[in-house]
């Protein structure tokens, strides 16, 4: 491929429009993201039908600034990247008929992207990290641990059997009153808070050791709120977030070194909107030490963006995968 290749990446797939464009997939030269998030947050979550409209009006915009800021034109790009699942399809069919669209009528390729495999190219961004590494994915549907072994080769080591980690983040702010998306609030609130103020249980699954469950913890916050109510007590929210926090990233910690121990794999990367948590990254890299070496994206590229689509779809057209025009979304795509 030639020398500044550039792809386009577009991801639409929940309440984040954005476009991007790399320079040989992993040079960021724009990451425009337009967020629908006053749209959905007096509804607690994101309203798909809104997000599917929303995308439609703001998705030409997001495109065009993406390539102002990377001072090209439409002419100039080689390949476009779209996210074609999994997520919510009304709104990934916005960014799948725009992108075909761009495709036919620029005469370029076009290339559909997982968004979790985006979530872990991210970390292949501005940098020139490579597999083989244990990559934990943790946002707000999917909490996956994975031995990723070849760019594109990827075993599934562990995943949650109930809520993933970002929803319960999500459903324990709302709990708390504190907003949405309660990720960030919470680890804002946390920080002012007593972690061992209360000590919320963690369900540990018999013979599957690299499995996540977060139900039970969301249920004993909500049954702990509940009780204090009843009872006249208190309730300190800083030190309800922290508490959740510490008992949530104790079992990401716990497990993704359990995976790395497992697979003899010293290198560590963190993927997805929860690894923007502060106490996750600090936490792992304390709880590793000096043996392994942690990696974790920008907080900007932790969470939904096009830039990780057009990294991973530049990697995906380079290994010869391409799309045509029968493209279309996929609400569960797997990866695994
Ligand atoms: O990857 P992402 O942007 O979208 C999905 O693919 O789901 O992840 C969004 C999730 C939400 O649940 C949000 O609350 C959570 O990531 N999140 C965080 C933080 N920032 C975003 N969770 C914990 N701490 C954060 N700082
Ligand atoms: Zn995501």
């Amino acid at each position: 491929m030639k020398n500044d290749f550039l792809t386009l990446g577009i991801e639409t797939s929940c309440d984040e429009t954005s476009a991007a464009i790399t320079s040989d997939g992993r040079s960021i030269l724009s990451n425009c993201i337009f967020s629908q998030i006053k749209w959905h947050e007096k509804f607690g979550g994101v309203v798909p039908e809104i997000a599917s409209r929303k995308h439609l009006e703001a998705i030409c915009h997001v495109t065009q600034k993406a390539l102002d800021d990377a001072k090209i034109e439409f002419s100039d790009i080689d390949l476009v990247a779209v996210t074609c699942g999994p997520g919510l399809v009304g709104a990934l069919l916005v960014g799948v008929s725009y992108a075909k669209g761009l495709s036919y009528a620029l005469k370029k390729p076009l290339v559909g992207v997982n968004h979790i495999e985006g979530h872990i190219f991210a970390n292949f961004l501005e940098n020139d990290f490579a597999p083989p590494f244990i990559c934990l994915v943790v946002s707000g549907g999917h909490t996956h641990l994975v031995y990723v072994k070849d760019y594109g080769e990827y075993e599934l080591l562990g995943q949650t059997v109930d809520d993933a980690a970002g929803e319960a983040f999500d459903k324990t702010a709302r709990a708390l009153g504190l907003g949405y998306p309660g990720g960030p609030l919470i680890d804002k609130a946390a920080k002012a808070g007593n972690e061992n103020a209360i000590s919320f249980p963690i369900a540990h699954i018999k013979d599957r050791k690299l499995s996540f469950s977060f139900s039970g913890l969301k249920s004993s916050v909500l049954n702990y709120l509940n009780n204090a109510r009843q009872k006249g007590i208190p309730i300190v929210v800083e030190d309800v977030a922290a508490s959740f926090q510490k008992a949530v990233v104790d079992a990401l910690v716990d497990n993704t070194l359990e995976a790395a121990k497992t697979k003899n794999c010293r290198t560590i990367a963190l993927a997805g909107g929860v690894a923007a948590n502060n106490k996750l990254r600090e936490q792992l890299t304390k709880a590793a030490g000096d043996g392994y070496s942690i990696h974790y994206p920008e907080p900007i590229l932790c969470t939904d963006n096009a830039a990780m689509i057009a990294c991973s779809g530049y990697y995906r057209y380079s290994m010869g995968f391409i799309s045509d025009m029968t493209l279309n979304a996929y609400a569960n795509l797997k990866l695994f």
